[in-house]
C-alpha cells in the first residue's frame, strides 16, 4: 500500500479477455486523497498528488503497463544523462509501484501535441513549455511530449515504445 493511495482496490474489466482498468473506483480513490485528475492517454490515467510533486499514472490496458515498466526501466538505466541508443533524449525520473502503477516527477510545464487531450494544461494545472523550451532532441519523442521538471530540468514524460 502506498502511504498516500490506497492502490490495492484497482481493479480490472476484462474486455476481449483483455484487462481494461475500470477507473471511476479509482477516480474516487484518488480524489478522497486529495490527488487531481490530470491528463490521460490511450494507455494511461495521470493524477497530481496533493504536494503537486509527482505524478501517478495508471495503465488504463496491458498497453499502459507495459509503458510503465518500460519507463521506469530506461530511466533506471540512464537517470538523468542522455541515452545515446535514442537520440539523446533525457527521461523523467519515476518509479514502478506493483509492478505496474508509474510514479513519476511531476512536470509544471508540458509541451507536445497529447491526442487531443489537453486537460492537464486546460485545467491550469500544468502551464504550456515556451516555444524555446524545447530541447532539440523533443523531435524523436512521440508527438514531442517533453517537459519542464520542478528543477527547471527539461526531460520526456511519455516515451515508452509501445
Ligand atoms: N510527469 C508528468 N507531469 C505532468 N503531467 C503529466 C506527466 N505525465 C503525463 N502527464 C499528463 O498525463 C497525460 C497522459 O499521460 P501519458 O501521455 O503518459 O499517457 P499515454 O496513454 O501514454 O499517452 P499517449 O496516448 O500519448 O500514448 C499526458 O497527456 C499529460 O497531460
Ligand atoms: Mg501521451
Amino acid at each position: 500500500m502506498h502511504p498516500l493511495l490506497n492502490i490495492d482496490n484497482i481493479t480490472y474489466r476484462n474486455i476481449n479477455r483483455k484487462p481494461v482498468l475500470d477507473f471511476s473506483k479509482i477516480d474516487s480513490i484518488a480524489f478522497q486523497s486529495g490527488f487531481t485528475f490530470l491528463g490521460q492517454g490511450r494507455h494511461r490515467r495521470t493524477y497530481l498528488a496533493p504536494h503537486a510533486r509527482f505524478v501517478l499514472k495508471f495503465p488504463l490496458n496491458e498497453y499502459g503497463a507495459t509503458a510503465n515498466r518500460q519507463e521506469h526501466r530506461l530511466w533506471h538505466k540512464f537517470k538523468n544523462k542522455p541515452d545515446p541508443n535514442n537520440y539523446n533524449i533525457i527521461y523523467a525520473p519515476c518509479r514502478l509501484i506493483n509492478s505496474s502503477i508509474l510514479l513519476m516527477w511531476a512536470m509544471i510545464s508540458i509541451g507536445g501535441d497529447t491526442n487531443g487531450d489537453d486537460s492537464a494544461t486546460d485545467s491550469g494545472q500544468v502551464s504550456r513549455l515556451e516555444s524555446d523550451e524545447y530541447p532539440e532532441w523533443s523531435d524523436y519523442v512521440d508527438a514531442e511530449q517533453v517537459g519542464k521538471l520542478r528543477n527547471g530540468k527539461i526531460a520526456a514524460y511519455d516515451f515508452s515504445i509501445t
